[in-house]
């Protein structure tokens, strides 16, 4: 270790390898006079500083995460063909929790839904399962995901965050109910990371060899069990500790603590989904358990902490786009929307070719006529840039007909919602949640929660909000209005 004023023997270099000559001193005319333009150096270290951050992630703008290994345990073969769930594989994975609406310096523990995003590194091609902590979405048409988002995070005015809209774009916005009812009970505050669920939540589709096809969805259930904490903690905490979640993982892995989730699948065969009494692509809804039951599929271990976060954490990208052969979308108009933004949002964030980053790029070597632009550097010698081609040792995909993992669509162009079924409204799974899953305690807290969370709101959100309360359950709304009202 040097002295502080000593440089080390070697000394830095520019960006270009060339010797720096001085951290310290910048090239001036005398030791009192003006500092000149060519100081390259000097130059270069504050126009990179100037370029250091990239935007931050539109939601989801706090997060960290680490890598892991995901091991099949149990056969899954007959539901689908992809090689990273068949018995015994085992996929390096990349894990990435986050908050919603917080920008970037927030606090882990502020009040949201965490983001659960996945990848997996697979012999096929990267497959992202871009998730949150709870089962189920605010919305189920892509059209109100910026609204949603932006009610969530800022007047443009004040730049100050704004209880009224929140609860403005919820009542105005009944399928919210469920995922609120989430997001107002425990859920709304894991104790950490480690100690927490991750859901897939969307419908996918699932193809096995043979090209039957089933839709899925995906439950990571944490092996040490769920857990939360208080209000008042979580309080304390975003003041004491603002990188709080952060830090409990970075730290538990270092000492060799390597949390781990089993990864369930719900199974619906693909005839079902036509005639199930609740629309099983509707992201707002779960699928009751008694109708199709969770099946292990095997274990995700994070083991890793990442080397440097802005490379391998803040420049990762996850799209639900990313699916490898066995698996697909679903009529979930939700995830159809999703396949289009996040590879744009990365296209902006973090450039063209953010897909050629070591974080990014898949393991399995990459075929692609999409070439050059901006930060383009794999070398493409002389090959082809157009298919079809004569080219000796080229190659190209020529896929023709019905896709394998694709459903029947038809009819006439509309604007609307989704038709509704016999089990389909907004607020029945949430009354079920406050009634049935949730005990008197919690029950309790979630009042507690609301009431403190309509705080400041104005009429007329506020008697919506009530009615809102009421319509998921009589008896828990007119508690949160006693509440409110004193
Ligand atoms: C139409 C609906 C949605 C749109 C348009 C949308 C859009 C986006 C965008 C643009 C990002 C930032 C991506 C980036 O800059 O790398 C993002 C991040 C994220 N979204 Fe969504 N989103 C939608 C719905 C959802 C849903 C339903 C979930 C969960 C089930 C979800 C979970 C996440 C997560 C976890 C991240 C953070 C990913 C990471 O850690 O890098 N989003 N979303």
């Amino acid at each position: 270790m040097s002295a502080p004023n000593t440089p080390n023997a070697t000394g830095s270099t520019t960006q270009a390898g060339i010797p720096a000559v001085s951290d310290r001193f910048s090239l001036s005319v005398g030791s009192d006079g003006p500092i000149v333009l060519h100081d390259h150096h000097l130059v270069e270290t504050l126009a990179h500083f100037n370029r250091m951050n990239v935007p931050e992630r539109r939601p989801h703008a706090k997060g960290a995460g680490a890598f892991g290994t995901f091991e099949v345990t149990h056969d899954v073969s007959q539901y689908t063909k992809a090689d990273v769930f068949q018995p015994g594989k085992t996929t390096e994975s990349l894990l990435r929790f986050s908050t919603v609406a917080g920008e970037i310096g927030s606090p882990d523990t502020w009040r949201d839904v965490r983001g659960f995003a996945l990848k997996f590194y697979t012999e096929e091609g990267n497959l992202d399962i871009v998730g949150n902590n709870t089962p189920v979405f605010f919305v189920r048409d892509p059209m109100k995901f910026p609204h949603f988002i932006r009610s969530q995070k800022r007047l443009p005015d004040s730049g100050l965050r704004d209880a009224n809209m929140q609860w403005d774009f919820w009542t105005q916005n009944p399928e919210s109910a469920h995922q609120v009812t989430y997001l107002m009970g425990e859920r709304g505050l894991p104790a950490s990371w480690r100690r927490m669920n991750g859901y897939g939540s969307h419908t996918y589709a699932w193809v096995n060899a043979e090209g039957e096809r089933f839709w899925v969805k995906y439950h990571f259930i944490n092996d040490d069990g769920f857990d939360t904490m208080s209000g008042e903690e979580a309080e304390r905490l975003a003041g004491a500790d603002a990188e709080f979640h952060r830090r409990d993982l970075f730290d538990a892995i270092k000492n060799g603590e390597h949390p781990s989730w089993t990864l369930y699948v719900q199974i619906m065969p693909y005839e079902d989904a036509k005639t199930y009494r609740i629309n099983p692509f509707d992201l707002t809804k779960t699928w009751p358990k008694a109708d199709y039951p969770r099946i292990p599929v095997g274990k995700l271990t994070l083991n890793r902490n990442p080397e440097n976060f802005f490379a391998q954490i803040e420049q990762a990208a996850f799209s639900p786009a990313n699916m490898v052969p066995g698996t697909g979308n679903s009529p979930d108009k939700m995830l159809l929307g999703r396949n289009f933004a996040y590879a744009d949002a990365q296209r902006y964030r973090i450039g063209t070719n953010f897909q050629q980053l070591p974080v990014n790029r898949p393991k399995n070597p990459v075929h692609t006529y999409n070439f050059e632009g901006n930060m383009w550097f794999d070398h493409t010698g002389d090959r082809p840039v157009y298919a079809p081609n004569t080219v000796e040792g080229s190659t190209w995909s020529d896929e023709q007909g019905p896709v394998d993992n694709g459903w029947e669509a038809d009819g006439e162009l509309v604007r609307s919602a989704y038709a509704l079924r016999e089990g389909d409204d907004d607020f029945g799974q949430a009354g079920i949640l406050v009634r049935e899953v949730f005990d008197d305690a919690q029950r309790d807290r979630l009042v507690e929660t609301v009431a403190g969370a309509l705080d400041g709101v104005q009429e007329p959100v506020l008697s919506n909000a009530f009615q809102y309360w009421k319509n998921v359950d009589a008896e828990i709304g007119a508690r949160i209005e006693a509440s409110v009202k004193g």
